[in-house]
């Protein structure tokens, strides 16, 4: 990127992908994922952010923190977008395997087709090898579009020290060999009953409202009614480690304007899970009842001229 270029990132992001824009001198334009469509960002509003700056546009699908799935005519919109504005598309796809409930994953790429994509995976997530720092990228669309990129990537792969190199040779494993993941995101699965478990932990709750994630290692609730009345999520973050034991991440970690998300992972146990709703809910509990000992100043106003 030129200094003051600007790339397109989802709000909700994962924050490496709006810290790859900043230190590469660009600059990082949200478009809203917003909850009240499912996560999904909104084609005219994305395409309404594009200026004479605008290089790429970035997509994580499925995606973290929030667990959306982007159907394929959303994904053809999108393409559309950056074929008529010339933008790279960088599509961040390493959940392509962890879907629930028959969710269905369209690979970007062959929607993209010959318009320049780069499509990133490791073996994190899907193979569980987290720690191994393995990943990848794949340049795809016509050559004479990518090749200037494609030789840019090999000088700058021949500058780097170190490549994990024995990592790499569990790439080729990994893909070709069995599948490890749909069992656990199939009921009766480690992920699944995870999931299961908070998304019937959120809809026993009154102080709480999720849309129910399709894939990926995470759900995204949001803080309702009373408890969310001055409802601050890094200093309910803090309150909740300290008070009750429970790590979460306050939503405004992944770039969005509000305060009223967190995000938890899928990996604990179900049981386990249960265990911290519980404690989530017992907390909120205790906002929701001290904001309703705050006598509104209306109220107190009426008060004090009786
Ligand atoms: C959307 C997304 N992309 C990429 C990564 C990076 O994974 P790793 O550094 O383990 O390869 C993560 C990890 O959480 C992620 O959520």
């Amino acid at each position: 990127l030129n200094p003051g270029e600007e790339v397109l990132v989802p709000s909700p992001d994962y924050p490496l992908w709006s810290a790859a824009t900043i230190l590469n001198d660009g600059r990082p334009v949200y478009y809203r994922c917003a909850p009240e469509n499912g996560f999904l960002p909104d084609p005219v509003e994305v395409e309404g952010l594009v200026s004479s700056r605008t290089r790429a546009i970035v997509l994580i699908n499925p995606n973290n923190p929030t667990g959306a799935v982007y159907p394929r005519e959303l994904l053809e919109k999108l393409v559309a977008i950056a074929r008529r504005h010339n933008l790279l598309l960088l599509v961040d796809e390493i959940y392509d395997q962890v879907l629930y409930d028959g969710a269905k994953f369209e690979p970007l790429a062959p929607i993209a087709d010959d318009h320049p994509c780069i499509t990133f995976s490791g073996l994190s997530k899907v193979h569980r090898a987290c720690g191994w720092r393995v990943g990848w990228a794949i340049l795809t669309g016509t050559a004479a579009r990518t090749t200037d990129y494609r030789n840019a990537l090999d000088l700058l792969s021949g500058l780097r020290l170190c490549a994990n190199v024995a990592g790499q040779y569990a790439i080729a494993a990994a893909v070709n060999g069995p599948d490890t993941i749909s069992e656990l995101c199939s009921p009766g699965g480690r992920l699944y009953e995870t999931r299961r478990a908070v998304v019937e932990a959120c809809a026993a709750s009154e102080h709480l409202r999720l849309v129910v994630p399709q894939g990926a290692l995470y759900a995204f609730p949001s803080v309702i009614g009373a408890a969310a009345r001055g409802f601050d999520d890094h200093q309910f973050a803090l309150e909740l480690l300290e008070t009750e034991n429970v790590l979460i991440v306050p939503g405004s970690s992944f770039n969005v304007p509000y305060r009223d998300h967190f995000r938890v992972t899928l990996l604990p146990q179900a049981q386990v899970m249960g265990e911290v709703f519980t404690r989530i809910d017992r907390a909120l509990g205790r906002r929701a009842e001290a904001a309703g000992k705050v006598v509104p100043i209306q109220a107190k106003a009426r008060h004090a001229a009786a």
